[in-house]
């Protein structure tokens, strides 16, 4: 299995397959890239002005490359055919119904898009998962491949988890503190090991490129988002022992981290982490321990979930108080929709739940986030499992177009997401605009509380009593 690459294409035009791609493009000129999808509206927005997702430097990135050894298209077929090389960087959202609802990874995706290569493919490929799976999916790959195997044709099934934050996508796909590489301990799997090397080699150190089994780079990819999202439901924990006690949980975070077998990374208290993947892959491994029969196992990683959840809820719980234990008919302001900064990105976002309590106790939010358009805030707010009463929503909720309009007449502003610019707005001015008392509710630790107490507002944070 010698292979030089000259074509790769990507399966999935993604929050990954799209920024990996354009890296690639970028740094290896001698190949051509071609990323598919089976949404021609998302295909077409790859192909203009305005780009599909939001993230810092990817338009310039994409820019250099498209139309050049860059390229996006529906054509699935004949990116598959030509490619050498196949990443599949389709979704693997949680199965919403069936066995292991709720948990498990939804792996249709996947399946489909190696039935599609088994279909069309004249040649041999590598075929590349990057999409994040549970234990052995490669294996289910590679069973649906040599199944319906064509004369001639070989595949080797490789694991490349992908490890980029949303909102540093590309920072963090130019520098990455190391590449993964899972295949088979064969002479192939070796030869197709280090043709998907040589494409990252062109930019990361070899050091930093690391090779496994299969099995242990798919896990590696679950046990990473793990211990992430375990730091931050750890901190949050840490912030409800705070509020109790008045310790200060910056301080505390600070005291931690400051030991360099913890490291300072990854401890910032916060209304609960959000994201498309922190969830759905703490629960996906849940569900591969039930199945593996470790309980104990699996209702550890289940608390990391369940303190983020409690977290939002207390959070929320903690507005409802302090507005003296009713906000039916009040107006809320909540600053910040996206489950981080710099990203556009709503899945999961802890807005999402702490809009849904104000909600359901009948108040009116007027929301403002610099990035996230009117509908996807609308249509977050409708789904079925954040309301009952759909109809509702539009009667509730605002979106403003700056965060001085959603402060109009606003009993609270609750800031939801970090972003920059919630540091340096005009509080006076705000203040001025709200009833009084006016409070405000800092779910990310992220301003100066003294200057807001100084101005008047009454305020509470996370994990800290002021
Ligand atoms: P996404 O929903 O943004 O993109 C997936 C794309 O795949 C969609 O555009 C969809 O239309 C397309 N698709 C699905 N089935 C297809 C098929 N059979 N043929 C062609 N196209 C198909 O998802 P994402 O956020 O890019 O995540 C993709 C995977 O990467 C997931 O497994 C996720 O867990 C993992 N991951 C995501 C991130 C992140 O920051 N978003 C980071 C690391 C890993
Ligand atoms: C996360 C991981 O950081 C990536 O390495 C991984 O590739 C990716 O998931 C994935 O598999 O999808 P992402 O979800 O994009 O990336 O963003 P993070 O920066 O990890 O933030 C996740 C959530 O945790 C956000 O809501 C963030 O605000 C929150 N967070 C993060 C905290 O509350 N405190 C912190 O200290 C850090």
């Amino acid at each position: 299995w010698k292979m030089t690459l000259s074509k790769i294409c990507c399966i999935g035009a993604g929050y990954v397959g799209g920024p990996s791609c354009a890296v690639i493009a970028q740094k290896c000129p001698d190949l051509t890239v071609t990323v598919v999808d089976l949404s021609a509206h998302r295909i077409d927005q790859w192909n203009s002005d305005t780009l599909p997702i939001f993230e810092p430097r990817l338009d310039e990135v994409v820019k250099a490359c498209r139309g050049k050894n860059l390229f996006f298209s529906t054509d699935i077929d004949k990116g598959i055919r030509e490619a050498e090389l196949i990443f599949i960087c389709v979704n693997t959202p949680t199965k919403t119904f069936g066995w292991g609802k709720g948990r498990a990874a939804d792996l249709k995706y996947i399946e489909s898009a190696a039935r599609r290569i088994a279909e069309v493919a004249q040649n041999s490929k590598i075929v590349v998962e990057k999409s994040t799976v549970p234990v052995k999916a490669a294996e289910s790959i590679s069973n649906i491949l040599s199944a319906n195997v064509k004369p001639g044709v070989k595949y080797q099934v490789l694991s490349n988890p992908e490890f980029l934050a949303e909102g540093t996508a590309i920072t963090d796909l130019l520098n990455p503190d190391r590449v993964l590489i899972g295949g088979e301990p064969t002479g192939e799997g070796s030869e197709a090991v280090k043709a998907l090397s040589w494409i990252y080699e062109h930019w990361v150190p070899k050091e930093n490129i690391i090779t496994m089994n299969t099995w242990s780079s798919e896990l590696s990819k679950l046990a990473a988002n793990a211990f992430l999202a375990q730091r931050i439901s750890s901190i949050n924990a840490m912030s409800a022992i705070c509020e109790a006690t008045g310790a200060d949980v910056d301080e505390v975070a600070h005291a931690v981290g400051t030991d360099s077998r913890i490291g300072p990374k990854f401890l910032k208290a916060s209304v609960g982490f959000g994201g498309s993947c922190f969830k759905k892959d703490v629960l996906n491994m849940v569900y591969l321990c039930e199945c593996l029969n470790l309980p104990e196992v699996a209702a550890y990683w289940q608390q990391v979930i369940d303190i983020n959840e409690y977290q939002r809820r207390r959070f929320t719980m903690r507005i409802v108080q302090s507005l003296f234990n009713t906000i039916t008919n009040k107006r809320i302001t909540v600053l910040g929709f996206a489950f981080k900064k710099n990203t556009a990105d709503t899945r999961e976002s802890a807005a999402i739940h702490v809009c849904k309590y104000l909600l359901d106790e009948g108040a009116h939010v007027q929301i403002y986030d610099p990035k996230v358009p009117r509908d996807q805030i609308m249509s977050d707010l409708t789904m079925a499992e954040i309301t009952d009463q759909p109809e509702r929503v539009p009667e509730l909720v605002t979106i403003c177009p700056n965060a001085y309009e959603a402060a109009e007449k606003s009993h609270a502003l609750v800031i939801c997401t970090e972003w920059d610019e919630f540091q340096t707005l005009d509080y006076q001015r705000i203040y001025d605009k709200m009833l009084k008392p006016a409070f405000i509710f800092d779910g990310r630790l992220l301003l100066d509380h003294q200057q807001l107490m100084d101005i008047g507002f009454k305020v509470e944070t996370i994990g800290k009593r002021l």
